[in-house]
């Protein structure tokens, strides 16, 4: 076939269109696969910072091999049982949240956060190695929604760690909720008193006594930001409440005993 044939030109042309294409959809399944990889490594960063493994993140350890020491489970918290129906791993928390028939109204007496409306299913993660589950919370803010993971012992009350991932407060005042000086300090709080009752708050700044009866359910709030501070004690207590994991947490703990 001649090089000045119209036929050869066509041909050359399509071959070209197709090879290009080819390789632009295989650059764009790349890209979505590095995509989901790197929000995966997010949340496995998150929960293993909530998990109290930040020391070994900060020295290189690769969260994928840490996170090896958990296992994911959906949970029903309006029955507090173990939703072996749903794949952990094809959960998605926007998917819940869109359906009407997996979303639940907050009764005005129990939406102590003003968080109005709760998923009846959620992801959480058993960590087997340090006896713990890290599960997630989330609620307003001052500015817009908070949502961070908590690290709970296997006793349900003690505190492993708390890691924020979303808030939109102010830089320099509610965003403190962010850095380790108020994040740490969750780390051996206990969520409930003695009789079961909740006790976990944070106080405004520079109220915290730590020889106080009640210094291990106290957290120091932030300097010039104490409504972040009531938002966030506001929040924690919702989802610790019987209305949030409390169901599941008592089932959970009664198992590990
Ligand atoms: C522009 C602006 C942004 C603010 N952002 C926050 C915030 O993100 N979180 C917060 O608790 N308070 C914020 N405040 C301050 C609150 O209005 C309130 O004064 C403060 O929470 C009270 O804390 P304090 O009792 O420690 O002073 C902001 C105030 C202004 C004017």
């Amino acid at each position: 076939m001649s090089n000045d044939s119209i036929l050869k030109t066509f041909l050359v042309t399509f071959s070209l269109c197709v090879v290009c294409s080819v390789l632009v959809c295989m650059a764009a399944l790349v890209r979505i696969d590095r995509e989901a990889y790197n929000q995966l490594l997010e949340t496995r960063t998150t929960v293993l910072a909530a998990g109290g493994y930040d020391d070994q993140l900060a020295k290189g350890a690769s969260a994928d091999e840490l996170f090896a020491n958990f296992e994911m489970k959906v949970i029903n918290l309006d029955t507090g049982e173990i939703a072996t129906e749903i794949d952990p791993a094809e959960f998605n928390p926007k998917t819940v949240m869109d359906n009407p028939d997996t979303v639940v109204a907050i009764p005005a007496a129990f939406d102590i956060a003003s968080i109005k409306q709760r998923p009846k299913f959620v992801r959480v993660f058993i960590d087997n190695s340090k006896e713990q589950i890290v599960v997630p919370v989330s609620g307003p803010g001052m500015w817009g929604t908070m949502a961070a993971y908590i690290g709970v012992k296997n006793d349900g009350t003690t505190v492993n760690g708390l890691k924020f991932y979303q808030h939109s407060e102010t830089p320099g005042l509610g965003s403190e909720i962010e850095r380790p000086k108020f994040q740490n300090q969750w780390i051996g709080k206990k969520l409930y008193g003695n009789s079961g009752n909740l006790a976990i708050k944070v106080v405004k700044n520079g109220r915290f006594d730590p020889n106080g009866a009640d210094a291990v359910h106290t957290i120091d709030g932030l300097a010039g930001a104490t409504v972040t501070g009531d938002k966030v004690q506001a929040m924690v207590q919702y989802w610790f409440s019987d209305h949030g994991y409390g169901k599941f947490l008592a089932k959970y703990t009664k198992s590990k005993e």
